[in-house]
């Protein structure tokens, strides 16, 4: 089944006992055993297991082609937990433009816990291999990256972590199963933060982990979200499962608008770089061309030719565009990243990041013409 089809259908079972299309929604916290203690439904507590959560995962897993899928809190939830099941001593290596929210774990919470990252240029294969130690345990991949859309090999990455015996771990929030595929070019994890596509309406948080292979890591994991409680609301699963069904014509049509906002960019006397992979001056863009399908993805940063105060102006001059951090739903939206990321943050000062919305891109174009032109 193709892409398109199998985001509609994917987990998709008509309700037996009402005949209901849309899924329904089980808010119940509890469940009842029958007589000899036996659960009717397979289901005992909210933070074990629920049915719109279970719903969501048999959605998930075969979007990403994987054998099993997990569902957290958030993104951070989802590969935190993941981070949590790595013994103390491992080593980790994390791309140097890793989103920043993991780049801050692996500086503030993994030391406590006997775990060190190191920071990697996943662009540079033969730094990646000389930074790999006996101890290595998880290699962490992000393309496009957050915020700099940087590009990596992921077959070649994958296959590095598979020769040490490590794991290797996809963050696709960016790209979505819609335009990348991670397990099928080898990863063995793949991370989102459904916060984002997946929802798709900028109204609700998740995260999934979703498994090339249904083994012992998942059991661990299952037993970890349990015990630790990060597991995500009935209702919030139900809005996911909701957003996937549009995932494809969505990602589709918003790739589409910031390629052309993209390309738009690239000829402004005011921006002096647009970070975009589907710009064929991109470093990565025969990579992101060999390893996606379909789309560049819709998230786009530039730099200004003047500097941080023309980057701040800019933004604050924005009418349609949206001054608010996060990504992936139908609205554009607009932010000094450095702003967001706030005193740790390590992005160029002169950074804007867009997340392009469903808006006409000329729309778009003319605002961030207007924006730039000050
Ligand atoms: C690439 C990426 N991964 C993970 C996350 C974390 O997701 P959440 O905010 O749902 O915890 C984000 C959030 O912005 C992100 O952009």
């Amino acid at each position: 089944m193709r892409f398109d089809t199998l985001a509609v259908h994917a987990g998709h079972v008509i309700d037996p006992t009402t005949g209901s299309v849309a899924p329904p929604l089980h808010l119940s916290t509890t469940f009842a055993r029958d007589p000899a203690g036996v659960p009717f439904g397979g289901h005992t507590y909210i933070r074990e297991s629920n049915p719109t959560q279970a719903q969501l995962e048999a959605a998930l897993a075969p979007l990403e082609g994987g054998e099993a899928a997990l569902v957290f809190a958030s993104g951070m939830a989802a590969g935190i937990a993941l981070l949590q099941t790595l013994p103390p001593g491992s080593h980790v290596l994390l791309p140097d433009d890793v989103y920043y929210g993991f780049r801050i774990a692996g500086e503030d919470l993994l030391p406590n816990w006997g775990i060190r990252a190191e920071g990697v240029a996943m662009d540079d294969l033969a730094g990646v291999a000389a930074a790999i130690r006996p101890e290595t345990r998880l290699l962490w991949i992000e393309t496009p990256s957050n915020p700099l859309l940087k590009v990596v090999d992921v077959a070649a990455l994958a296959r590095l972590a598979r020769e040490a015996g490590a794991l290797s771990v996809l963050d696709n929030t960016f790209a979505t199963p819609a335009l990348q595929q991670p397990i099928a070019l080898g990863a063995d994890v793949v991370l989102h933060s459904t916060t984002k596509y997946f929802g798709g309406h900028s109204d609700v948080q998740g995260g999934a982990l979703i498994f090339a292979r249904r083994d012992a890591l998942v059991e661990r994991l299952g037993h970890l979200r349990e015990i630790t409680g990060g597991v995500a609301s009935p209702f919030n699963s139900w809005l996911v499962l909701r957003g996937l069904r549009t995932l494809a014509c969505r990602m589709a049509v918003q790739s589409a608008n910031a390629l052309a906002v993209a390309r738009a960019l690239a000829e402004h006397p005011a921006v002096a770089r647009v970070h975009y992979p589907g710009l064929a001056s991109h470093p990565g863009h025969d990579v992101a061309a060999r390893q996606m399908a379909g789309g560049f993805g819709a998230m786009i940063s530039l730099q200004t030719k003047e500097g941080k105060e023309a980057a701040l102006r800019a933004v604050s001059r924005a009418r349609l565009f949206i001054r608010a951090t996060s990504l992936g739903g139908v609205e554009s939206l607009i932010e000094h990243r450095a702003t967001s990321e706030g005193p740790q943050s390590r992005t160029p000062e002169d950074l804007i990041r867009l997340s392009i919305g469903l808006e006409h891109p000329e729309d778009l174009i003319a605002d961030l013409e207007q924006a730039l032109s000050a």
